[in-house]
């Protein structure tokens, strides 16, 4: 391990007001998310979205790094070039989902999952390498519910992260460690102030058992906020402050980086929700953003599978890099939104 290296990728990943585009979905949810939207489910047609949200105007401004599924890290853009080169020409460093996905956990409450993948991952890790990925995502996922989730989907989920998290560090790729507390639910912001402070405390502990470098790897949590199903739920400024509370009672300061997944916010609530964060900065580590469907959402729908819309889309994709970009330095506003 060259801990040097992996300091600079994480650093380049998420410093300066940058943050990680996450554009690795598995074919399954790719395949739904174009369903939705008629659009047809081939390799083809992947290649053409993908294409249009790597050229998007400007992206090299905001996005430090960008996450890509085995078949995009392995293919070319439509302009003949592989993904690797054109990200890495715009100083956006490639990354790899490793993980094999959510599954039951056996004996779980229900909908519980522990997350795969670990068998021969060392030997992918090494391929990935070669391919040029030079940074790895791994998501566990936790449901809230009143038993929920339980010690079992805590721990097992919490070694799983972090065996994993040591194996791309002995490869010298940058794990990002994704503990993902659902949104779905009726919970309130306290609740899943609770359960996300015990996953991210057994998340961390885990770490240090496996022997994994803090200064090396990047945290992507979910925010703290009230469930998509409650009543009266907390407003921008509360979901900062205790989102932030919590990561300061767990993540240590040698952490370079936190990048936030969007988990089912809407674009502009996942926008406004780190411009909070940033604007109560200084903070000990970089906060930034690492959006799927915040950064996608708006430019898929638009592009809906057509070549003639593809720059309409592209422009989209940019702007919401913009605006996500705006936030990671607290220097976003809603009236930013409808200049565009
Ligand atoms: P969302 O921002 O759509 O939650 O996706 C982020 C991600 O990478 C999930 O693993």
């Amino acid at each position: 391990m060259n801990l040097d290296t992996l300091k600079a990728t994480a650093e380049a990943m998420t410093g300066k007001g940058r943050g990680i585009l996450a554009m690795d979905e598995s074919h399954g949810t790719c395949n739904k998310r174009f369903e939705a939207l008629g659009i047809p489910t081939t390799p083809e047609m992947r290649r053409e979205y993908r294409t249009m949200l790597v050229t998007a105007p400007g992206i090299g401004n905001h996005f430090g790094g960008a996450i890509l599924f085995d078949e995009t890290l392995r293919d070319k853009t439509t302009g003949g070039k592989t993904f690797v080169e054109v990200l890495n020409a715009q100083g956006i460093v490639p990354g790899i989902k490793v993980d094999a996905g959510a599954k039951d956990l056996a004996f779980g409450e229900e909908g519980e999952t522990v997350t795969e993948g670990l068998d021969g991952l060392r030997e992918r890790m090494q391929e990935y390498g070669k391919l040029g990925a030079r940074f790895a995502k791994w998501r566990a996922v936790y449901r809230i519910g009143e038993y929920m989730p339980t010690q079992a989907a805590v721990s097992t989920n919490a070694h799983a992260l972090a065996r994993y998290a040591a194996i791309c560090q002995e490869n010298n790729i940058v794990p990002i460690v994704e503990p993902e507390v659902l949104i779905n639910g009726t919970h309130s912001i306290e609740q899943c102030y609770e359960k996300t402070q015990y996953v991210q405390q057994a998340v961390f502990a885990a770490l240090a058992e496996q022997g994994v470098a803090l200064e090396g790897i990047v945290l992507k949590p979910s925010m703290v906020i009230s469930g998509d199903k409650a009543t009266g739920r907390a407003g921008v400024e509360q979901v900062a402050a205790m989102t932030l509370r919590c990561l300061l009672s767990t993540v240590p300061s040698s952490v370079p980086g936190i990048a936030f997944l969007s988990g089912g916010q809407s674009d502009e609530e996942a926008t406004a929700h780190l411009n909070a964060m940033n604007k109560a900065g200084p903070h000990p580590w970089n906060v930034t953003f690492s959006y799927g469907r915040a950064l996608q959402h708006a430019a898929m729908t638009a592009w809906a599978g057509k070549k003639e819309n593809a720059e309409k889309a592209s422009n989209i994709a940019g702007h919401r890099a913009a605006m996500n970009g705006a936030a990671a330095r607290g220097k976003w506003s809603a009236a930013m939104e409808k200049a565009a």
